[in-house]
């Protein structure tokens, strides 16, 4: 046993006791941004809000937002409250252009995060008993090293495998016999597939708990993934800007959406459009504040991720919905806003489909153009007569028109054709022009 296999004081705390030391910690993390920080200053200043002016939690509203802009812009270290001398580690996350976005760590923000991660894990269900097997990325994504620094931090035997060579993920599952593993959604299915190739059944493994994030994945996936592999799939949140895996954590005795732990992370829900903040229940874009970091204090950051927020049940503390999509994920086909995770929705109900696809927007003309692809069960393979995909294909036609409200094609293929992810998924591939 260590101290993390029981619930800590401020999991099981009033809302109040939470909004208390929320306050005073938010009022110091404020103060400590806008000293330390030239830009957080140069920014509040602008906007008129000093420091002083929070004396409620709601005050937070007249603070200006930061984004992935304000980090790019201060490339690479210019948005750090310390010297470098007290910074221990350094993150990036690649983005989708230009320059990776930098973060960095003082050796107690290493510590607050393994903290959360520990507190994550065993929410998810895990134990210092257990041996967690980690196939994140390793490296400058912070998914493999959160995961890592968390487990041993619970008191667990952590196997740090990182994401790729698919076989030997299988050999060292089969012989470690791990009761954990965390793992992007969308990898967990392509070990799945190779448990299955190497004519094991994956759902007899070792394995009882999943706890899969770093990238958008729906109930169905959830439903599908649970049976294939016979364990409790759990969906952990995080980001690197605000610290990594760890933000939000699901627990596994209500599986209802993910606990925010809000003693380090207070989260805000405004509208993606206006800024405008919106009420718990309502849906929006999520913005976070760290309370307690001290080397990349983050001000009102905005994710882009949406979801809503709602009140605790296994926890004091609020809990996030799945997040639905990225603002910027969202594809607008013929005026239609389409997230994948809605097709993925739909493509995971129908049995004879495997859950790997990946949709393709073109321009023809002046319309729009979606393509659906989507693998065929491996049972199914060159075994599907020509009739049968037609129909099977007009039928997903159908479905995505009816529930999604847009027109698509739909190919589906034989098995292996579309790329495997080794840690995020690659569900979009947009080929329209740039406007
Ligand atoms: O993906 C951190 C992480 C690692 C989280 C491992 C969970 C597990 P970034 O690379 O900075 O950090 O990407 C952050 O990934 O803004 C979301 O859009 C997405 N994301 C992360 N977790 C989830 C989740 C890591 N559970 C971005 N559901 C975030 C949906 C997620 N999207």
């Amino acid at each position: 046993m260590t101290e993390y296999d029981q619930l800590e004081p401020i999991e099981k705390a009033s809302v109040d006791e939470l909004r208390a030391l929320q306050l005073d910690r938010l009022k110091q993390a404020l103060k400590y941004a806008y000293e330390r920080v030239p830009h957080y200053r140069r920014k509040f200043d602008q906007h008129g809000a000093r420091p002083e002016d929070l004396k409620r939690l709601e005050d937070l509203a007249k603070f200006p937002f930061t984004t992935k802009l304000d980090l790019r812009e201060n490339y690479p270290f210019g948005m750090f409250a310390v010297p470098m001398d007290q910074i221990v580690r350094i993150h990036a996350s690649s983005g989708t252009t230009g320059k990776p976005t930098v973060v960095g760590y003082t050796k107690r923000d290493i510590e607050t995060w393994s903290h959360v991660m520990a507190r994550s894990i065993r929410a998810a269900g895990g134990r210092s008993t257990d041996k967690i097997h980690v196939a994140y990325g390793y490296g400058l994504f912070t998914g493999g090293l959160g995961a890592h620094y968390g487990g041993e931090t619970l008191g667990a035997a952590v196997i740090p495998v990182g994401g790729g060579m698919t076989e030997r993920q299988v050999q060292l599952i089969t012989d470690f016999k791990p009761e954990i593993i965390m793992v992007t959604p969308s990898y967990m299915l392509a070990i799945a597939d190779e448990f299955e190739r190497q004519g094991l059944d994956p759902a007899a493994s070792s394995l009882r708990i999943g706890i899969f994030g770093a990238e958008p994945w729906t109930d169905s996936m959830r439903a599908q993934i649970e049976k294939r592999m016979g364990l409790e799939a759990i969906d952990i949140y995080g980001l690197s800007e605000v610290m990594g895996p760890g933000v939000a954590q699901e627990c596994v005795e209500t599986k209802d959406g993910l606990t925010v732990w809000e003693d380090h992370f207070y989260p805000e829900i405004v509208d993606p459009a206006t800024g405008a903040l919106v009420p718990d229940g309502e849906p929006g874009e999520l913005v976070f504040t760290s309370l307690t970091k001290e080397a990349l204090p983050i001000i009102r950051y905005r994710t882009r991720d949406l979801t809503r927020l709602m009140p605790g049940t296994a926890r004091t503390m609020r809990r996030m919905g799945r997040i639905t999509g990225r603002s910027d994920d969202m594809l607008i086909i013929r005026g239609v806003n389409v997230f994948p995770t809605q097709i993925e929705e739909l493509l995971v109900k129908e049995e004879k489909l495997a859950p790997h696809y990946l949709i393709e927007v073109k321009r023809e003309g002046p319309l729009d153009d979606m393509t659906v692809y989507v693998e065929m069960r491996q049972e199914l393979a060159g075994r599907m007569r020509d009739a049968e995909r037609s129909s099977l294909e007009k039928h997903v036609q159908h479905m995505v028109k009816s529930y999604v409200g847009v027109s698509t094609h739909v190919t589906v293929l034989e098995p292996g054709k579309i790329e495997r992810s080794q840690g995020k998924a690659k569900r979009v591939v947009d080929l329209r022009p740039k406007s």
